[in-house]
């Protein structure tokens, strides 16, 4: 759906210290801008060659790995002359092999790849880029090239078994490149490298934070939208729910909310949804829509025509709703900050269109709002939670703007979606009420993603070391069952035959929905879901676990 809307960016950050983060590519660039965010320090990834030259407020840049070689024609190719010397340059990867092979150093095919674990066997210990570094360190390398040789002037600082510049530094200017990827889990001591180059080398006062966020924003909106109205469509979603109650926060009740009930919403999630949201003091327009939905799509089989009624119908009963506003000025949008490095893709495709919000008349001149636009969604949640919103709502998993419609193969009765709504319930509860113990890697993973920290369960407190408990629920992307209406398959139940419909569980881990792996559920905790699924929701006789990844199988089934 498109949003026919002025745009205008609402947030000025001349005064927030940065990094830059210039992207050649690699599939781990977003994941850097996350850890230097998680030393509380603001950033923003830019095409390789976007670097905004006249930003006061640029700190320090990091050069992202590449899908190239250096030495490849097509490779990205960017002029640093007017950086160097300045700023304190890291290239990883791919970006420590560029600036090495244009300053005169070697790049050649590693003899094998370069790929996994490694160990640095020689640190050098003052280097302030390795600052706290213990012998040993794991590292993670993943390259199909190597440096074979250095600029003149520029030395090894770390070394592996079989790479001799794991890590180097320029003898008389601010350069450093790391062949390995601190960024991602398995690199040990990657956050401890990121914070000595991000805040010991370039000087972050580690000053950006989920609480100085909703100040800052708060204020901006305020000055931004003046005495104004707002108009929101709200989802049920964290993001869409997150931005409402910062803009509550920042206008009150000059911001007007709209939720549309389809009526192929999760059980009950219409009523408590609206219940969360009366709680939180929003504005709240709820528009049961559910006939005009059901009554289009009735006999409807085919997805993407199922989908077009759907985005066809929500635009009508959003705008109807919309134009009653009749004083609003903006449209406000939980816009997050992958969404727009994906459009801003240095490939050029577009990966993924936005699908939330409804096209609005362009006679009613609506001005964009996105206020969550620079947040990662683990942020979002930190966010939510310095709000003081509800938990459930804050760790809620992505839902389709289509909602069961897309879960149900075959038309949609108000009966299927009724079978549907009580599996799902009961497969979400379960979910939410399993718990599992978690530490080391695991645990970091689920706290980096935005979960609970008041999880913990460690009696040293020590947040790597320490155990978490979370549920289920909390460790997985994405959760949901899928009617297979147009199956039935043959069951005995007590004495009678059974020829009733199977369910599928899809449960995915994530951190975008770009890429998922189907989640390794325990045996008893699906045995016990299939069971309470077939005795107790009338008109499923068999449950059937997904266990297909995307690509190639995308989340949703239609
Ligand atoms: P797929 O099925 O493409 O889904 O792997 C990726 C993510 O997008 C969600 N999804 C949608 N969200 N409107 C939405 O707001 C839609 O039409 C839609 N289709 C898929 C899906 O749930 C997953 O999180």
């Amino acid at each position: 759906m498109r949003i026919f809307a002025a745009k205008t960016s609402i947030r000025n950050f001349s005064m927030q210290q940065k990094i830059i983060i210039l992207d050649f590519g690699s599939q781990t660039t977003q994941l850097i801008g996350r850890r230097v965010r998680e030393l509380n320090t603001f950033c923003e990834i830019l095409p390789y060659n976007k670097f905004p030259h006249d930003d006061p407020s640029v700190i320090g840049v990091i050069l992202s790995g590449s899908p190239y070689s250096v030495y490849d024609p097509e490779a990205f190719k960017v002029d640093l002359s007017q950086i160097r010397g300045r700023l304190p340059i890291l290239g990883i990867c791919y970006g420590a092999q560029y600036m090495s092979y244009t300053n005169g150093g070697n790049v050649e095919p590693a003899g094998s790849r370069e790929y996994g674990r490694a160990n640095l066997a020689y640190i050098e210990k003052e280097n302030p880029l390795l600052n706290d570094f213990v012998p040993n360190s794991q590292v993670w390398m993943s390259h199909g090239d190597t440096i074979t040789a250095l600029p003149q002037g520029w030395r090894a600082i770390a070394s592996t078994e079989d790479v001799t510049y794991a890590a180097y530094a320029a003898d008389s200017e601010p350069i450093w490149g790391v062949q390995f990827h601190p960024e991602v889990f398995h690199s040990v001591q990657g956050t401890q490298l990121l914070k000595n180059f991000v805040v010991g080398i370039c000087g972050s006062r580690q000053d950006w934070s989920p609480a100085s966020f909703v100040e800052t924003t708060v204020q901006e909106l305020r000055e931004q939208v003046g005495n104004d109205r707002v108009i929101l469509g709200l989802s049920g979603g964290v993001d869409s729910s997150v931005c409402a109650v910062l803009l509550n926060r920042a206008i009150g009740d000059r911001l007007t909310c709209i939720f549309v009930d389809h009526g192929m919403l999760r059980k009950n999630e219409f009523r408590d949804v609206m219940h969360d949201y009366e709680c939180l003091g929003l504005n709240v327009i709820g528009v049961d829509a559910s006939e005009k939905f059901l009554g289009d799509l009735a006999g409807v089989t085919d997805p993407e025509q199922k989908r077009k009624i759907i985005g066809r119908d929500f635009v009508e009963v959003f705008n109807a709703e919309a134009k009653k506003i009749t004083d609003a000025k903006w449209l406000a949008q939980g816009t997050i900050y992958p969404d727009r490095i994906e459009s801003l893709n240095i490939t050029g495709k577009v990966i993924k269109s936005h699908h939330n919000v409804g096209g609005l008349p362009k006679e009613m001149h609506l001005s964009l709002c996105e206020p969550l636009q620079w947040l990662f969604k683990d942020e979002v949640r930190r966010v939510g939670r310095q709000l003081g919103m509800p938990e459930h709502l804050i760790t809620r998993h992505p839902f389709p703007g289509p909602g069961l419609a897309v879960r149900i193969l075959g038309d949609i009765t108000r009966e299927k979606v009724r079978i549907l709504q009580d599996a799902d319930d009961i497969y979400i509860n379960a979910l939410r009420n399993y718990k599992v113990r978690l530490k080391g890697e695991e645990a970091r993973k689920v706290l980096s993603a935005g979960y609970p920290k008041d999880s913990f369960v460690s009696e040293s407190g020590a947040q790597d070391e320490g155990e978490i408990e979370v549920s289920l629920y909390d460790q997985i992307w994405q959760a949901g069952t899928v009617l297979l209406s147009t199956v039935r398959s043959v069951g005995v139940m007590g004495d009678e035959r059974t020829y009733e419909h199977p369910v599928a569980l899809r449960a995915v881990t994530s951190t975008d929905a770009m890429t998922a792996d189907w989640a390794h559920l325990p045996y008893d905790f699906m045995a016990q879901v299939s069971s309470d699924i077939i005795n107790k929701v009338k008109g499923v006789n068999r449950v059937c676990y997904d266990i297909s990844s995307k690509p190639p199988s995308t989340i949703e089934w239609e």
